[in-house]
């Protein structure tokens, strides 16, 4: 089963892409390298140290950059219980993309002065004597992932000299401690009322993720008198006691696959010229194209402190990323040096389209079908119940002849029909939506801790006052926001109108 039909096959036939598709102006580079940089909190699989390979079947082998492949399988354990036997295992902690997951990497990154974080002059990420940049998490890291790690260290920064200034007898040690609440609070704000409502661009999805940080109550009443009621009228966060649901806390297998959104990437990275006068709706002009290669890791860190903080971002906020459609899987990630934990290259190339079709497998992550079965989602049994592209179904019938029931997820996923405003598939927003509440609701910190006692007052009012990754930008670098950005939310194409005033409250919106 782990073969059937060939991974290549898959990769070739139905992701790699052909033409590069992109997401209109809801959907920037910015938006795709915070998923990523959310990716770089959340999740890294525990590898063997035994090796697989993969080879391409004569009927598409050339078409596949790579002839065949190797990779280390995913390391199974044993999880105690009595239903699921056994599970993997995360190398990355919770909120340890700009700290680290382990002890090691925390010295490094840490300044042992003001409970402050280490940060290049220029804004950048520092780097190593070998090139690599100082930060929790640099493996199989490119540009757009650095300066979201370093705009949210400037915001660590920030957070302890303003608590510095209010408390004088805090440390370096509290200082550093209170900081990385806040920040990490900031992180899950942003990630939860901006990002999430700018990829599913719908009023309902507005409210309901406003509900789960602020509850149908809104923010005026929740800032003037805290959480009052349950989790729905109060929202999530907040709430007197974490929520487990008698489960320990856990990331799902399935959570991981929809994740995988490697389409979001472009080919290239379109630069603009900060040194013009800004365009119509503040678009500057564009400037040389980088290969997004060469933006990747100890390479990729060169090539952006020769371009600088401010370029970059103003480059990324006005170029739309990839959509998750068939055939926009980027060919150069068919061909790419991964990486280790350490950030250093591994000597084996991978095709990357094709060893993510295998994860799911090897994994256990039910194809598409079932995997809606278990959402209670209605299953499909014919390919046009997924698709009206004639094109696609074409594909779909080669690859898996009738046997809908053989499909992928990751195919599944890229090929089905979206809801207006939606940039992902229903059956990916459902995970979405079930473990974004989880995330919040079993951490303390967001329920029995969340409160001034825990951040300290200065701390918790700079969470409740943050509420976009906008709102982060204006408050580091207000004159690049000012000049270049025309869009509400940092994540969408920064020359685009922000939405015209809607006088109906929210909650009251009939949904299109
Ligand atoms: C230059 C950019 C990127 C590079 C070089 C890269 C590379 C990789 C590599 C080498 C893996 C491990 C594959 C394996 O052994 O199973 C991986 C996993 C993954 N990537 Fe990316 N990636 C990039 C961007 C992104 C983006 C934009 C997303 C969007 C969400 C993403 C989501 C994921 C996910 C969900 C996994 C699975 C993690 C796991 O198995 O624990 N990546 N990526």
């Amino acid at each position: 089963m782990l073969k059937k039909p060939d991974p290549m096959v898959v990769a070739t036939k139905l992701l790699a892409r052909k033409k590069f598709k992109d997401t209109g102006k809801q959907f920037n580079m910015i938006a795709a390298s915070w998923i990523q940089f959310m990716i770089h909190d959340w999740i890294d699989h525990m590898e063997e140290t035994q090796q697989i390979e993969l080879v391409a079947p004569k009927q598409v082998a050339n078409q596949c950059p790579l002839k065949s492949f190797k990779f280390y399988k995913t390391k199974e354990v044993p999880t105690g219980f009595w239903e699921i036997k056994s599970g993997t295992l995360n190398i990355r902690t919770p909120w340890c993309a700009i700290y680290g997951s382990n002890e090691k990497r925390l010295h490094k990154v840490r300044t042992f002065n003001d409970g402050k974080l280490r940060i290049s002059e220029d804004g950048l990420l520092l780097l190593d004597q070998d090139g690599t940049a100082v930060s929790g998490d640099v493996r199989n890291s490119w540009a757009g992932v650095s300066i979201m790690q370093a705009l949210f260290i400037k915001e660590h920064n920030a957070v302890c000299d303003t608590l510095k200034r209010e408390y004088r007898n805090l440390g370096d040690e509290e200082l550093y401690r209170h900081a990385r609440l806040v920040t990490s609070a900031v992180i899950a704000k942003v990630h939860t009322i901006d990002w999430t409502v700018e990829l599913l661009k719908t009023d309902t999805l507005l409210a309901g993720m406003r509900a789960n940080w602020y509850g149908l109550l809104g923010k005026s009443f929740k800032d003037k008198f805290g959480h009052v009621g349950g989790a729905i009228l109060g929202g999530v966060v907040g709430l007197k006691k974490p929520e487990n649901h008698g489960v320990p806390y856990s990331l799902t297998e399935e959570f991981v696959s929809v994740y995988r959104m490697h389409s979001l990437l472009p080919d290239h990275l379109q630069l603009r010229d900060i040194s013009a006068a800004p365009g119509s709706h503040k678009s500057p002009p564009s400037a040389e194209k980088i290969p997004l290669p060469s933006l990747i890791g100890r390479v990729g860190e060169k090539t952006s402190s020769g371009i600088g903080f401010i370029k970059l971002m103003v480059s990324m906020g006005h170029q739309a990323s990839g959509a998750l459609e068939p055939w926009n899987y980027p060919m150069w990630l068919r061909d790419l040096v991964a990486q280790d934990v350490e950030g250093m290259d591994r000597p084996d190339h991978v095709d990357l389209a094709a060893l993510e079709v295998y994860r799911d497998r090897e994994r256990n992550v039910a194809r598409y079908n079932e995997f809606r079965r278990g959402l209670l989602m209605i299953p499909i049994s014919k390919w046009e119940d997924l698709t009206d592209d004639q094109e696609v179904i074409e594909a779909l019938q080669e690859v898996y002849g009738d046997e809908v029931e053989e499909l992928d997820l990751l195919v599944g996923l890229m090929a089905e029909k979206k809801i207006t405003g939606f940039a992902i598939s229903e059956t990916a927003f459902i995970i979405f939506l079930v473990m974004a509440t989880r995330r919040l609701e079993s951490d303390r910190f967001f329920t029995s801790n969340f409160n001034e006692e825990t951040y300290t007052k200065k701390g918790f009012e700079w969470v409740k006052t943050t509420e976009s990754l906008k709102d982060v930008l204006d408050r580091h670098y207000p004159e690049m926001t000012a000049k270049w950005m025309n869009s509400a939310s940092a994540f969408s194409v920064w020359d685009s109108p922000p939405p015209s005033p809607n006088l109906i409250p929210l909650l009251f919106r009939v949904p299109k």
